[in-house]
């Protein structure tokens, strides 16, 4: 089975992270994202993956130059402009060829991090001679997914994406995995913004034609600040991940973190619950707690960053700043 991963998105909400580069080339502990993804996908039987690229493709394309990427073939399909999820979809297959090929292919939003059960999907959509089939995870607060009540055979009774709290008929939310027939592509118009989640998919359950299945395996989509600081936290904690080359004064203590090569930690620093990209410096002193710091960036002596700060690559913070869930640089500046 072949698979399209939308990883064409503008990473807004992990801004400023995502100023110069895509949320999906982002590094979870040791490897891009996108890594996380495709292995997967590798894992589960899928040797080729169309990545859907928009915005800054080039980010994909020069660091898989030859069109590999963690054991998986990758294809590219570049937008001439964001046409949102179904419309990427409809773009991609074309481009690949799989709306024509007369078998069902795999269609994955690529900031999700899982390891959802992909034949355990195929075989409900063909059990059900489903049209299109998508998985489903639980979640606390389902207002920014899309909620997915069902019925007893796994038929999908709506598709409401983003709705308030209190509306939520169902804890249970797409997970960003679906299985699609060619003629799903046939649904979406051409030469406009389309999105799956707001038009495609309540087309199909009008039809009774949308079937869902449930899982409780891990998953997170890892595309804001809070989803993609807690994801590495939980893998380093359940991989016993350690990180390598970096430099920590003795008198410095760091808890529940997660420090990228080259990272230097300045005498008396604290770091909680915090992930500090390659070779930062965090000065003396200094204290950081369930905050991102970005690539080279440097932390001056005796700040203290708290609450969800997200520092941008390579920006310095000079000595004694006191921040609570600040970006810098402000991306709505
Ligand atoms: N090629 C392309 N073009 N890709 C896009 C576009 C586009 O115009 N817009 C978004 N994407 C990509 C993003 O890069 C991301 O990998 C994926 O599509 C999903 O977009 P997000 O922006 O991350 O959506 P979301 O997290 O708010 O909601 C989606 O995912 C949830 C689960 O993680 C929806 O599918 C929800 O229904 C779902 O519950
Ligand atoms: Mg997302």
């Amino acid at each position: 089975m072949r698979a399209i991963v939308l990883v064409g998105g503008f990473g807004t909400r992990l801004r400023p992270l995502t100023l110069h580069r895509p949320k999906q080339m982002l590094a979870v502990l040791d490897k891009p994202m996108i890594e996380w993804v495709a292995g997967w996908l590798g894992a589960n039987g899928i040797d080729e993956v169309v990545l859907s690229l928009g915005y800054r493709p080039e980010a994909f394309t020069e660091t898989y130059p030859d069109g590999r990427c963690a054991g998986v073939r990758l294809r590219y399909a570049v937008e001439p402009e964001p046409l949102d999820t179904a419309g990427a979809i409809r773009f991609a297959a074309r481009a690949a060829g799989l709306h024509d090929a007369g078998e069902a292919f795999l269609v994955v939003n690529g900031d999700v991090i899982t390891d959802l059960d992909i034949g355990e999907l195929v075989a409900l959509h063909r059990a059900r001679r489903a049209e299109a089939t998508i998985a489903l995870t639980p979640v606390q607060d389902p207002s920014r997914y899309g909620v997915v009540p069902i019925g007893p055979d796994g038929r999908v009774e709506a598709f409401i994406e983003k709705p308030d709290r209190a509306n939520a008929p169902s804890n249970w939310i797409n997970a960003g995995t679906y299985v699609l027939e060619p003629s799903v592509v046939q649904r979406i118009a051409d030469g406009r913004r389309v999105s799956i989640e707001r038009e495609t998919f309540p087309a199909l359950v009008a039809d009774c034609t949308l079937y869902a299945l449930q899982s409780d395996a891990a998953w997170v989509d890892a595309g804001t600040a809070a989803t993609y600081l807690s994801v590495q936290l939980d893998l380093a904690r359940r991989t016993g991940w350690t990180a390598v080359r970096v430099e920590i004064d003795p008198s410095a203590v760091v808890d529940n973190s997660v420090l990228a090569s080259g990272v230097v930690v300045g005498a008396g620093a604290t770091v909680r619950g915090s992930v500090l990209g390659r070779g930062a410096v965090i000065g003396r002193a200094a204290i950081i707690e369930d905050s991102i710091i970005g690539e080279g960036a440097q932390i001056g002596a005796g700040c203290r960053l708290e609450s969800l700060c997200v520092i941008g690559d390579a920006v310095h913070i000079e000595p004694g700043r006191h921040l609570r869930a600040e970006l810098v640089p402000d991306p709505s500046s």
